[in-house]
C-alpha cells in the first residue's frame, strides 16, 4: 500500500517495479550518505496545485546554498513514495532541478540534474506505462522519443551529458517536463485525460472523507 499522504515525481509502473536496469552512466552518484537519505521530507504538491503548472527557473551560482539544501530532501522523498523520479515544481521550488533513480532498491543509482535539458532525441519512439506523485495511482501509457541525449550540471556544477534509453529516458523526460509546467496526461487524448482525472479527483474526495 502506498502511503495516503501528497507525493511527488514519477512513480515506477507496478508492472515493472523492481526489476528495472538503468542504463549505467558512469557519472551516477552512487553510495549517498546517511545523511543525505535521512534529510527531511518534503509535502508534495498535488494536481491541480498551480506550482505544477509554471516553468521553473535556471539556477545560477547563487542559488548553491538553496540547491544543496535541497538535494538532499528530494532524494528522500522520492524514496519514500516511493517514486523514480521527482521535479523541484513537484514539491513547490521553481528551481530548475531534478532527481532520479530508475534502479532496483537493492543498488540505488541516485543522479541529480541541475538546469537539465534535452539536447538530441531519437526519431524512435517508445511507449510505457507511466504515473506521477502529482497524480497517484493513475497510470497511462506515454509515447516518447526512444532516447533522449541530456546536458545538465552536478552537484559541483561541471557540465555532464547523459544518453538513455529505456525507463531512464521516459523519466528523464517526464521529469524535465515538470520543469516547464507539463504532465503526463498532457500526452493523453481528451478523452483518456478527462476519464484519468475524473478518477483521480474522485480518489482525492474519497481520501478526504476518510
Ligand atoms: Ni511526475
Amino acid at each position: 500500500m502506498r502511503h495516503p499522504g501528497p507525493y511527488v515525481g514519477m512513480v515506477l509502473p507496478r508492472c515493472k517495479r523492481g526489476r528495472v536496469a538503468a542504463a549505467s552512466p558512469a557519472d551516477y552518484m552512487r553510495g549517498m550518505s546517511e545523511t543525505e537519505t535521512s534529510a527531511p521530507l518534503l509535502p508534495i504538491l498535488i494536481y491541480p496545485d498551480s506550482t505544477l503548472r509554471k516553468a521553473a527557473r535556471p539556477i545560477t551560482p547563487a542559488d548553491a546554498d538553496e540547491v544543496r539544501r535541497l538535494v538532499p530532501s528530494m532524494f528522500a522523498t522520492m524514496y519514500k513514495a516511493p517514486g523514480i523520479g521527482l521535479a523541484a515544481n513537484q514539491i513547490g521550488s521553481l528551481l530548475r532541478v531534478i532527481v532520479v533513480d530508475v534502479a532496483p532498491k537493492e543498488e540505488p543509482h541516485p543522479l541529480a540534474l541541475i538546469n537539465p535539458e534535452i539536447i538530441a532525441k531519437s526519431s524512435e519512439t517508445a511507449t510505457q506505462e507511466e504515473g506521477c506523485l502529482s497524480i497517484p495511482d493513475q497510470y497511462a501509457e506515454v509515447t516518447r522519443p526512444a532516447r533522449v541525449k541530456v546536458r545538465y550540471q552536478d552537484m559541483q556544477g561541471a557540465r555532464k551529458e547523459i544518453e538513455a534509453d529505456g525507463l531512464l529516458a521516459a523519466c528523464l523526460q517526464h521529469e524535465i517536463d515538470h520543469l516547464n509546467g507539463v504532465l503526463f496526461v498532457d500526452y493523453l487524448s481528451a478523452l483518456k485525460r478527462n476519464m484519468l482525472l475524473r478518477k483521480l479527483a474522485k480518489a482525492m474526495r474519497e481520501q478526504q472523507a476518510r
